[in-house]
């Protein structure tokens, strides 16, 4: 199958997961429910269950063992992008080409919408645990729990650094630990997922491990450069925004010349480890697609 079809695919099967977790009766939070579903079914691409449903395939077929696991995983997604565009953070007024979920709703049902999706992501997964009666299995899936957490632990202090370095100048070390950890670590814990629920071994996982690092820059590197000279149409969030706040960013600190040529150089390296793969031929193309990627 073609990489994009592949992406299609993958993309509907996530969609249709995450629809069984939408709430839509009568109850006094109704606008909280709302406000969730308005965020999680916005458009986003689903790269990171993809990538899950994916790294689990290379090892075994049944992938629908990790539907609880991509769920949780882009309910938290979404928890980080409501947070990342709130006044308090970005201020940014649109995501997927409409009003963010501060703006749709209010302040306070954005915050709260962020922290239910965060919530109900660990409840999908307790619920999963619970129903386990494999002890291997069980082993597992809290293995794959605890790697979820400690990805968002990062992203959570990624994203603070990022605040906190609003305007000023940073090293270069200071600028690659902000991406490792607001956007890497997560990227990178949706592959692992896979390979651990797939029981993948530890050779294996330490592979992905540095794949998932190289695609995991390169992924915010490139959100730079979209942020600098992408469509905001097909984008479907404001450019120039970066630069406006005084963030730190590839662009802003290696100028955009040089940035695309780290992008590539680094997509480079993740092409080589994914050649090395048995069936590593979605990530070989997941890495291009993710330099060349215009939204
Ligand atoms: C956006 O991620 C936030 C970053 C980490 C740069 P995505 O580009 O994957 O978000 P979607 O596709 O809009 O959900
Ligand atoms: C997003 O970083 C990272 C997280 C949401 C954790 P950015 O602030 O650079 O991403 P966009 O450009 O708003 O999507
Ligand atoms: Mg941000
Ligand atoms: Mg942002």
């Amino acid at each position: 199958m073609e990489f994009k079809e592949t992406i299609k695919k993958y993309q509907e099967i996530v969609n249709n997961e995450l629809k069984k977790y939408i709430i839509t009766k009568d109850c006094p939070e109704r606008l909280l429910n709302e406000s969730m579903a308005y965020s999680l079914m916005a458009g986003g691409k689903r790269l990171r269950p993809i990538l899950t449903i994916q790294t689990y395939l290379l090892f075994k077929k049944d992938y629908e063992k990790c539907f609880p696991y991509i769920v949780a995983i882009e309910m938290i997604h979404n928890f980080s992008l409501i947070h990342d565009d709130l006044p308090g953070i970005d201020n940014d007024d649109f995501r997927h080409g409409k009003p963010t979920n501060h703006k749709k709703f209010n302040e306070a049902t954005a915050i709260l919408a962020g922290d239910g999706l965060l919530n109900k992501a660990y409840m999908i997964i307790s619920q999963d645990l619970a129903k386990t009666k494999d002890p291997r299995e069980l082993d597992l899936k809290i293995r794959a729990f605890g790697e979820l957490a400690r990805a968002i632990d990062r992203l959570i202090a990624g994203e603070h650094v990022d605040t906190e370095y609003e305007g000023k100048e940073i090293s270069s070390e200071y600028l690659e630990y902000i991406h490792k950890n607001k956007t890497g670590e997560f990227l990178k814990a949706s592959m692992l997922i896979g390979a651990i629920l797939a029981d993948a071994n530890e050779e294996q996982i330490k592979n992905l491990s540095k794949y998932a690092d190289i695609v995991g820059l390169t992924f915010q590197i490139r959100d730079d450069i979209l942020s600098e000279i992408g469509n905001p149409n097909i984008l479907g969030k404001p450019v120039g925004n970066d630069k406006e706040k005084g963030k730190c960013t590839y662009v802003t600190k290696y100028g955009l010349e040089k940035a695309q040529i780290i992008l590539e150089e680094l997509t480079n390296e993740a092409i080589d480890l994914a050649q090395k793969y048995n069936n590593g031929e979605f990530f070989k193309e997941f890495a291009i697609y993710i330099k060349n990627r215009e939204k």
